[in-house]
């Protein structure tokens, strides 16, 4: 198996093949006929001006990924991909409640530090997911003790978190995924531990509080579900649109909405203009539109072969994104991680049942770090924006 020092090399000597023309191939070879004629594109360079990084640049976008922060420390190939493609990183979990704040009194912000150390080395930004979400909720604040104090814990952890890092983060998921209407609440709130304790505005009381303690982060409402031309979509768009419609009448500070973007392979349903509508209305109130958590689900593809879903893979993002990144709102473009090695696809809730032996290569790069298919679509994609 090729490593990915050896494809960055390759990748390098490719590109000043290419640029140097067939006279290379004889001078600098001692064996030319042993370089193939035509080179795979996947071989061509993928780092600095051609890197996903550059290109989102190049037309009003900044791209990055979501990362587990253990593996940037840990991985110094990994490391360099991240650093390499993104303006813009994110970590997945260490900024939630349950890894943050392991005790009422205490906080840890070792990694998030590390990240945002990481990410400033690099020039790159860094956002934040997520001051409140229906998961990760520490056992501690879920005790009888300490249940009934839930708001006045709710204000001063996002008070803490967000004087923390204030003037840093470019972006902060101030709520994740509130609306759940089979829950049957009004507005089809999702019934979460945060609605139950504090009541439906827990939403409002969040955003005000974080505005308070960085005024210059975007704060954003992020949610899934709501990529297709489908009535679930429909209904969870409609909802989503009432709710921020009703926190802008209230004087709630509110600068974006996150799309997490967690799409299927192989779905009959296309995207279209459920999607497109969603943004423009976005766009018509003011806010700007990120996509927070793009990747593939390949779990339904029918075949096994790997180069044929890969194809199907990279076909969903251009189909996605062409859509997407059609409205000028949308600013932000990450993937929820870089490398299928880490995708929480392969730990995700229908994965071991449906495909126990094959792992997901829902991501622009795979388990060697290597560009897919689906990292060309997603660099055409930014490449078709004007
Ligand atoms: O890193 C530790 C590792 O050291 C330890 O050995 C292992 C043992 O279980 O746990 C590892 O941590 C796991 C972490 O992912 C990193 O892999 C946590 O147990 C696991 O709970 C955590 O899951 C994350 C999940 O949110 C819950 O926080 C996923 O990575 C992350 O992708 C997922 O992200 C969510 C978004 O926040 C919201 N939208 C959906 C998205 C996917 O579910």
């Amino acid at each position: 198996m090729q490593t990915r020092r050896e494809f960055i090399a390759e990748g390098a000597r490719a590109a000043a093949i290419a640029a140097a023309g067939p006279a290379l191939l004889l001078e600098g070879c001692a064996h030319p006929t042993s370089i193939p004629p035509v080179l795979p594109a996947s071989f061509h360079d993928v780092a600095g001006s051609r890197s996903l990084r550059a290109h989102a640049h190049r037309h009003g976008l900044v791209f990055g990924s979501a990362v587990i922060i253990h593996n940037v420390q840990d991985d110094p190939d990994f490391a360099e991909l991240i650093g390499e493609q993104c303006g813009i990183v994110v970590p997945t979990g260490e900024l939630k409640w349950i890894a943050l704040r392991p005790a009422p009194d205490r906080y840890d912000f070792s990694r998030p530090d590390f990240l945002l150390q990481f990410a400033r080395r690099n020039r790159m930004l860094m956002r934040g997911h997520t001051l409140c979400w229906h998961e990760s909720v520490p056992a501690w604040i879920q005790t009888a003790e300490n249940r009934p104090n839930t708001r006045q814990f709710f204000v001063e952890h996002i008070t803490t978190v967000c004087k923390h890092f204030a003037g840093q983060l470019q972006s902060w998921d101030v709520v994740n995924e509130a609306i759940l209407p089979k829950d049957g609440q009004p507005g089809g709130l999702r019934k979460s531990f945060w609605y139950e304790q504090i009541g439906p505005d827990y939403i409002d009381l969040a955003f005000r509080t974080a505005r308070a303690a960085d005024p210059h982060a975007k704060l954003t409402y992020n949610d899934y579900g709501v990529e297709y031309d489908n009535d679930d979509s429909a209904e969870r768009r409609r909802l989503i649109l009432d709710l921020l419609r009703g926190m802008q009448k209230r004087g709630v500070p509110l600068d974006a909405v996150g799309i997490q973007s967690h799409v299927k392979a192989a779905q009959p349903i296309t995207f279209g203009k459920g999607l497109a509508d969603y943004i423009e209305a976005i766009r018509q109130m003011g806010l700007e539109v990120y996509l927070t958590e793009m990747d593939v689900n390949e779990d339904d593809i029918a075949t096994d072969d790997p180069v044929k879903r890969d194809a199907i893979i990279a076909q969903t993002y251009t189909d996605y994104l062409r859509v997407a990144l059609a409205n000028p709102a949308v600013k932000l473009v990450l993937t929820w991680d870089l490398s299928d090695r880490f995708t929480w696809l392969n730990s995700g809730p229908t994965h071991h049942r449906k495909q126990p032996n094959r792992p997901q290569r829902s991501l622009p790069f795979d388990r060697d770090y290597r560009p897919k298919d689906a990292f060309f679509s997603i660099r055409d994609s930014f490449d078709r924006r004007l």
